[in-house]
Order: structure tokens, then C-alpha cells, then sequence
């Protein structure tokens, strides 16, 4: 029997999408990691990974979901063989995977936000050092967040995608996008931003960690979603009137340029202010949940009323995150093992949970999981390690495949119907020509140099 699909209408693509990548990865991560890697090369070599590699690849998987209708596994079967749905399959183990961390992460917006709320009424009070600390190492409040984020997910997952989240997201983007654009201009006024934009914009290569290559793959994968099938899903639900190249730029554009505003306005107020520079260094785990609140009641017009608000949104933000990552498990459930929906929703949620306990005990509170170490220096813990593996691995050896497929395997015709980008007389766009060459060599040949450079021990020392 085959089962009615939904359709995204208008603009519901470009939002679930947008959603989808739009999240703790550009609000959290980014930051955290370009701070890490010392700013200007690396963030000039992310922008290179999120053209040459994510653009395409974006395109490769929303095509293969609007031309197949299905979720990655019986996709990659349909449109390849047997063999191929092993992508599909890597894909949804690494769902499971990213899952189970970013709930915990997604929590720590509920406490910011009930701690806002707080202070804006009865004033701020600045935290005591290794305040964030305590916190994170509270082994049963960690717990207790990340069920509740879970929780939440998986209530709209069984209500269904569409009318729930389609219609939030319509409401709540638009404010993420204003609220963070509001903030870049506060801060465009301190002091720190001089030495902010020296940061982020003027490459000095000597200063670029060896890994840090590896990482800008890594994390263009992460940040738009792609790399485990989350935008073949989406892009089963879009409509066909719909140009994918136009979409998928959209979505690139968009989420780098969020990105880039929270390093502007988080490396503003680390510079701008000394006492947060110090806490910063020792732990910019907390960048989003700890320099941002300062900057709320310290230094911003109309901060008190803005903070809660800015925290719901974040919430809000990786909630779309993590519906995107339910969704695939949901969806391929019910269609590989024939469950219900609601059933799916429950094994799948649980499953993610499980693994969720170990990563919000891994941050202090059991001394084991937080001492786990695989990947060496600052990654240690369950938890950093998950999304090691997760970002660094699993979704550039998943996208990997998805470009030889696309570039290699597929047949020719149907990639460039699906794709339909022609001119009036007949023959393929310029457009479509970078696309296929960026998916058949360029995106294909960086993502295995990076994981050739890996394997040869840069990482491992
Ligand atoms: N892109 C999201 C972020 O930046 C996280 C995310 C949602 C994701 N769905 C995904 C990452 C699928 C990889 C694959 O926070």
C-alpha cells in the first residue's frame, strides 16, 4: 500500500530546513569551536567547506528524497541497490547518535531561560565562578533537562510535523533572525569589536590548529544538517515546484550568516568585557549559556526583557534541530519495520534518551564518563566525544557516499530532471555545471583528503 506523503507548502521547505539547520550548531558550536581554533583561517576555510562541499551536497540529498519519496534507507535501495542503503543506514545510526548528545546541550537553554526570567525581575546577579560548572557536573538536573527537551521533540513528532512545526517555525524564525540582528548592532558599539572583527576576519594560518581542517568539514556537515539523510527526508516533503539549487543556497546562506552574527556578538562581549574574557578561556563550553546573559543585563537597551526571550528562542531553535533528527528515525521505523507512527515516535525517542544518560552524566557528575577520552586534547567526556564521532566522522563519511552516489552512480538524467536546471533551448545551466562538478570531484575529493589526513595520525597524536 503506498503511504500518502505530506507536502511542504510555499515556503514550509525552506523553513523545516532552515530549522533544521539552524540551531545549537550556529548559536553554540561555532563559536565555541572557532574560538577554539583561533578565528580568521578557520573561519575562511569553513566558508570554503560550506560552498564547495555543503552546497552541493545539500542539493545531492534533497534530491534524492524529492525524487524517491522516501527516507534515506529504501531511497538509497531505490534509487541504487541493496548495498547503497547501507549510506541510509549509517545515516540513522548517526541520528541516533547526535541525538542523544544535543539534548542535553538543548536543555541547558531551558535553565538560562527559567534564570533569566529570574533575574529580570528581581535584578541580575553576576555567577560565581565555576557557577556553569556545578551545573553541568548537577548529574540528575542534567538528566532531568535533557528528558524534558526530549520529551517535548518527540510530543510534536507524534502529532506530526506539519501543522506543528511548520507553523512555529513561520513565527519563530523571523524573531531569531530580528533578535539576533538587533544584538549585532548593541554590540557594534563596544569597545571589543574592533578586535572581534580582527578575530574573526583576517587570516593568520600560522595560528590554525592541525586539526582544525578536519573540523570545518566536520562541522559544515553538522551545522546544515547534512552528512545522514535529515534533508533527504525534508526533501521528500517538497514540492515539486520548487528550484532545490535556489533552496539549498538559501539554506546555506542563511545559516552561515547566523552563525557568523553569534561569533560577532559572543567575541564582542569577551572582548569588551575582561572578567568574561578570563572565564571564557578556561571554558567556552559556556559561551552561549554564560557571556550571553552578562551581555543581556549589562550592556544592552531593553537586555532584561530580551534575555528570557533570546533563551526560548534557542530552545526553539535547537527544537527544530532535534525534530529534524527525530523525524529520520521516526520516518525510517515506519516505514522499515511498518510501526505506527506513535510507536515509532516512543522507540525512537527512548532509544535517543538511553544514550542521552550517559552524555548528561559525562559532565561532571560521574568522574568515568567524563574522563573518556578517545580523540585527545579538550575532548574528553562522553559527550564531546559522541559529537566527535558523530560530526567529525560519521557525517563526512555518510556525505562522502551521498557525493559518490550522486556524482558517480546515479543516473545522469535523473539527477539533472530532478535538479531542473535548463536552459530555454534544452542544455544544462552553468549553474548545473559547478554543481556537477563540485559533487562528482572537488566535494568528494576535499572530504576523503580530510579523512585521508586523519587516518595518516594528525588526529590521533
Ligand atoms: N544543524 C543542526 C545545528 O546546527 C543540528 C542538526 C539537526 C543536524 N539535524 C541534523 C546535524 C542532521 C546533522 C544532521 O544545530
Amino acid at each position: 500500500m503506498k503511504k500518502k506523503r505530506g507536502i511542504f507548502g510555499r515556503f514550509g521547505f525552506i523553513l523545516a530546513a532552515t530549522g533544521s539547520a539552524i540551531g545549537l550548531g550556529n548559536l553554540w558550536k561555532f563559536p565555541y569551536i572557532t574560538w577554539h581554533n583561533n578565528g580568521g583561517a578557520f573561519v575562511l576555510i569553513y566558508l570554503a567547506s560550506v560552498i564547495v562541499i555543503g552546497w552541493p551536497i545539500m542539493m545531492a540529498e534533497i534530491l534524492i528524497g524529492r525524487k524517491t519519496q522516501k527516507n534515506p534507507v529504501p531511497a538509497f535501495e531505490e534509487l541504487g541497490s541493496k548495498k547503497w542503503s547501507a549510506v541510509g543506514w549509517l545515516g540513522v545510526t548517526t541520528g541516533l547518535v547526535i541525538l542523544g548528545y544535543y539534548t542535553v546541550i538543548a536543555g541547558w537553554a531551558i535553565t538560562s531561560f527559567t534564570k533569566c526570567l529570574g533575574w529580570s525581575f528581581s535584578g541580575y546577579v553576576k555567577p560565581a565562578a565555576g557557577a556553569f560548572d556545578n551545573f553541568t557536573g548537577n548529574g540528575l538536573l542534567q538528566l532531568f533537562l535533557s528528558f524534558i527537551f526530549s520529551v517535548i521533540t518527540a510530543l510534536i513528532i507524534w502529532r506530526g510535523v506539519k501543522k506543528g512545526i511548520e507553523r512555529t517555525t513561520k513565527i519563530l524564525m523571523p524573531i531569531l533572525f530580528g533578535i539576533l540582528i538587533y544584538l549585532v548592532i548593541m554590540v557594534l558599539s563596544l569597545p571589543g569589536i574592533d578586535e572581534t572583527f580582527k578575530f574573526l576576519f583576517t587570516a593568520n594560518f600560522a595560528d590554525l590548529p592541525s586539526t582544525a581542517i578536519l573540523e570545518s568539514v566536520g562541522h559544515a556537515f553538522f551545522t546544515l544538517s547534512l552528512g545522514m539523510g535529515a534533508m533527504i527526508t525534508y526533501g521528500s516533503y517538497m514540492s515539486r515546484k520548487e528550484s532545490i539549487a535556489r533552496n539549498a543556497a538559501l539554506v546555506v546562506f542563511l545559516d552561515t550568516l547566523i552563525a557568523i552574527g553569534a561569533c560577532i556578538i559572543m567575541f564582542t562581549i569577551i572582548f569588551s568585557v575582561p572578567a568574561v574574557r578570563e572565564s571564557v578561556s578556561a571554558d567556552p563550553i559556556g559561551m552561549l549559556f554564560v557571556t550571553l546573559p552578562n551581555l543581556f543585563y549589562t550592556q544592552i537597551p531593553f537586555g532584561s526583557t530580551l534575555a528570557p526571550i533570546f533563551f526560548i528562542l534557542v530552545g526553539f531553535a535547537a527544537l527544530s534541530s532535534t525534530i529534524s533528527l527525530l523525524e529520520v528515525l521516526v520516518s525510517f521505523l515506519v516505514d522499515k519495520f511498518k510501526m505506527g507512527r506513535h510507536k515509532a515516535t516512543v522507540v525512537a525517542a527512548a532509544s535517543a534518551y538511553a544514550i542521552s544518560i550517559f552524555a548528561a552524566l559525562s559532565l561532571g557528575a560521574i568522574p568515568f564518563l567524563s574522563k573518556l577520552n578517545i580523540f585527545g586534547e579538550g575532548k574528553d567526556g562522553v559527550l564531546s566525544t559522541l559529537d566527535h564521532l558523530a560530526s567529525n566522522w560519521m557525517l563526512p563519511v555518510g556525505g562522502l557516499f551521498i557525493t559518490i552516489f550522486v556524482g558517480w552512480f546515479l543516473d545522469k538524467k535523473i539527477c539533472q530532471d530532478e535538479v531542473n536546471l535548463y536552459k530555454t533551448d534544452g542544455s544544462p545551466k552553468l549553474s548545473y555545471k559547478f554543481f556537477r562538478f563540485l559533487i562528482k570531484f572537488i566535494a568528494p575529493l576535499a572530504i576523503l583528503a580530510v579523512i585521508i589526513a586523519v587516518i595518516l595520525g594528525q588526529d590521533f597524536s
